[in-house]
């Protein structure tokens, strides 16, 4: 159900819920001083209670009340890329945010979304948690439309129109005496060259913990079965580009155009929600495609998809 601006205050201010737009996916919010609001996503999402939620917040200043220190550069990172598609995970003071919201961690990711309508709610109603607005186990929701599609029809959602990115945004976490990339995302590995001096490792794991809980967690795999490898037979579909030829007795289901990483990333869960409105078995995905850049990010949520990777 498609909600005013002024409706979506109120229900954050009265300990409800509300899906919010994000130029990365849309989430799915309370307010950061609602303990009724954040056990509300955790049922409503069907999430498990290890995995912490990111607090978003309208820009630094928002954020300083909770910090026990700030890392090195990260002012610069916040400068360069806030508002926008980068959360940035950093030590707390201890008892000043619910337990709930960082699964006991003495750490909280932060991240200020760029999109208007959001920094609007943030100035009106604080510090906003907000997962992604699906249901565990699918895709990201990019439309209102697909937050309805997994929360029902009469669930609140402020309309913001389409996330511009289309993939959730890059967290970077201060350890070992450099950042560190703990889940990939809407800004690129390169990005951060030029502002910190360095290209952040990917790092995953520490032994064999994840540094970012919801690495562990089942991630959204299609009904129909992802062939990563090998050639197409014969009338199976291929999921493809646009500026690629292709056998022609293949149906085929448009990435977008190879030429163009952010637009292929911007519709990719949309195709892939598409993959089970079409009862598709079996789907051939082309991945001759480049590895850097947003495509590392491309690679990793379709090999996630096909069930490759947790
Ligand atoms: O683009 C986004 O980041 C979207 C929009 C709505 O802002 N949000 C999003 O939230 O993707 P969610 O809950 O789907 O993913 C948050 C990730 C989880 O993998 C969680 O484990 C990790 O952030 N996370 C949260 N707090 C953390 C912490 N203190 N240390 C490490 N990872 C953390
Ligand atoms: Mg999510």
């Amino acid at each position: 159900m498609r909600i005013s601006f002024e409706k979506a205050c109120q229900l954050l201010q009265s300990n409800d819920i509300v899906a919010i737009p994000t130029e990365t996916v849309y989430g799915l919010a309370a307010s950061l001083s609602s303990e009724a609001g954040i056990t509300k996503i955790f049922t409503t999402k069907g999430r498990p209670s290890q995995n912490p939620l990111i607090i978003h917040v309208k820009n630094k200043d928002q954020l300083l009340p909770y910090v026990k220190e700030l890392p090195p550069q990260f002012n610069e990172l916040t400068q360069a890329f806030w508002p926008g598609p980068l959360t940035l995970v950093v030590p707390i003071k201890p008892n000043c945010i619910s337990t709930k919201v960082t699964a006991g961690l003495q750490t909280a990711a932060f991240r200020a979304p760029a999109h208007p309508l959001t920094q609007a709610l943030l100035t009106v109603a604080g510090p906003l948690v907000a997962p992604s607005a699906n249901l565990s186990g699918q895709p990201s929701p990019t439309t209102a439309h697909h937050v309805e599609q997994d929360l029902g029809i009469d669930f609140p959602v402020l309309n913001g129109g389409p996330s511009s990115k289309g993939l959730e945004s890059t967290i970077l976490y201060f350890a070992d005496s450099n950042w560190q990339i703990i889940r990939l995302g809407a800004l690129a590995p390169e990005s951060f060259t030029s502002i910190l001096g360095y290209q952040p490792s990917i790092q995953f794991e520490n032994g064999h913990k994840a540094i970012c809980p919801g690495q562990l967690f089942r991630h959204y795999a299609p009904n129909a079965k992802l062939i990563l490898e090998g050639k197409p037979s014969n009338f199976t579909p291929i999921l493809g580009f646009s500026d690629r030829h292709y056998p022609k007795g293949n149906p085929l289901i448009l990435l977008g155009p190879l030429s163009d990483p952010e637009e292929v990333a911007k519709r990719l869960y949309d195709v892939l929600r598409q993959l089970d409105h079409k009862h598709l078995q079996e789907v051939w995905v082309d991945m001759d495609f480049p590895n850097h850049g947003l495509w590392i990010t491309i690679r990793e949520r379709i090999q996630k998809a096909a069930g490759k990777i947790i």
